[in-house]
């Protein structure tokens, strides 16, 4: 089976390649490299390319011979969308779209599609569970929410089939030190900690510690990519299966608050690191945590890092080969 993997020079995008690679799916990663790195696609065809450009994407659907699509290529930080949400609304929706009509125009019909926890704004439960109303909170969210909307109508009209994942915090590194997360510039928690940890910033900041919560920051559930990745995995069975929409939140049921993962970092690794208390990021929900029963029931989808402390110690090993 071919696979393309839009953002396939990306964090989540080159772990998936790995493991579909090791499982004997043959990739093509197709990435503008805005943001990806060349040197993390280790494995299959690599294609430079934009959401955007209509040829490329034709050819390389035909050419390669493109059975299903994984789609991570997004921009990924809520807050710059609260700033920006042009660049959100082209790249996330517009772009995405262009890709979904370009599949289709090429006879591929088969898509799993990055989706976010943000889809659901600030929720009125926890752990959420697939069905709680939608209600996104910054322009990133709503980006995933009207794609997730308009993959509804494409199913009914077009005959696509795809699976939505609704990732919560995805974090962590590949067990075996290749690939880790290295936005540039970093806007996640897990890896600015480590940065403040290293010395490569001067300190993290906790942005808000008047959120209606335990100690006042906010809470989220962390997901390790190889988790996150095994679940697209068995989506890509699911479809093979003749399954025609699913969608599933990924995430490990447990909330963390932004100085409990402090906390863990500075246990995992016996290191000192300087915090201080900022105001609010603008876009932020208090919490975040997922229920992922149905992935766990539908999919036979088993973690194999939920503790924070395992996904953070994976950190630490990849970052002590950098
Ligand atoms: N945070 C800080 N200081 C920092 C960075 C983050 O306190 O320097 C806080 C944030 O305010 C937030 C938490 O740490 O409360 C996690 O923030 P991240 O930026 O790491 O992640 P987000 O929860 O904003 O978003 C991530 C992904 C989204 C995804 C979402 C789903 O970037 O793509 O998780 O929960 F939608």
């Amino acid at each position: 089976m071919q696979i393309l993997v839009t953002g396939g020079a990306g964090y989540i995008g080159s772990q998936a390649i790995k493991l579909l690679n090791q499982q004997g799916y043959n990739t093509v990663a197709y990435d503008n490299l805005s943001y990806g790195y060349r040197g993390s696609v280790n494995w299959g065809e690599f294609i430079k390319g934009d959401l955007s450009d209509t040829a490329k994407l034709k050819k390389t659907l035909l050419d390669y011979r493109i059975d299903m699509v994984m789609h991570f290529a997004s921009y990924i930080s809520a807050g710059e969308s609260v700033e920006n949400p042009p660049k959100y609304y082209q790249n996330n929706i517009v772009d995405s779209l262009n890709l979904i009509n370009t599949m289709l125009s090429c006879g591929v019909n088969k898509l799993i599609f990055s989706s976010s926890a943000a889809v659901y704004g600030e929720p009125q439960e926890a752990p959420i569970t697939e069905t709680h109303p939608l209600n996104p909170i910054n322009p990133y969210g709503m980006s995933k929410y009207l794609i997730e909307k308009a993959l509804k109508v494409y199913a009914d009209v077009e005959g696509l089939r795809y699976i939505s994942f609704r990732y919560f915090n995805a974090a962590g590194a590949d067990p075996d030190g290749e690939l880790g997360e290295k936005h540039d510039p970093e806007t996640h928690l897990i890896p600015l900690i480590f940065d403040a940890l290293t010395g490569k910033r001067e300190d993290i900041k906790v942005f808000g510690n008047d959120y209606n919560t335990p100690d006042g920051t906010c809470i989220r559930d962390y997901i390790h990519i190889c988790d996150l990745v095994d679940a697209h995995i068995l989506g890509l069975g699911l479809l093979e299966n003749g399954v025609k929409t699913q969608i599933f939140n990924l995430g490990n049921g447990a909330g963390y608050s932004v100085k409990e993962v402090i906390d863990a970092v500075k246990k995992v690794t016996g290191h000192k690191i300087p915090v201080i208390t900022t105001a609010r990021r603008p876009g932020d929900s208090s919490r975040l945590v997922g229920s992922s029963e149905k992935a766990r029931k539908i999919l036979g989808w088993n973690p194999k890092y939920p503790k924070l402390e395992q996904i953070v110690s994976t950190v630490w090993q990849w970052l002590k080969t950098q």
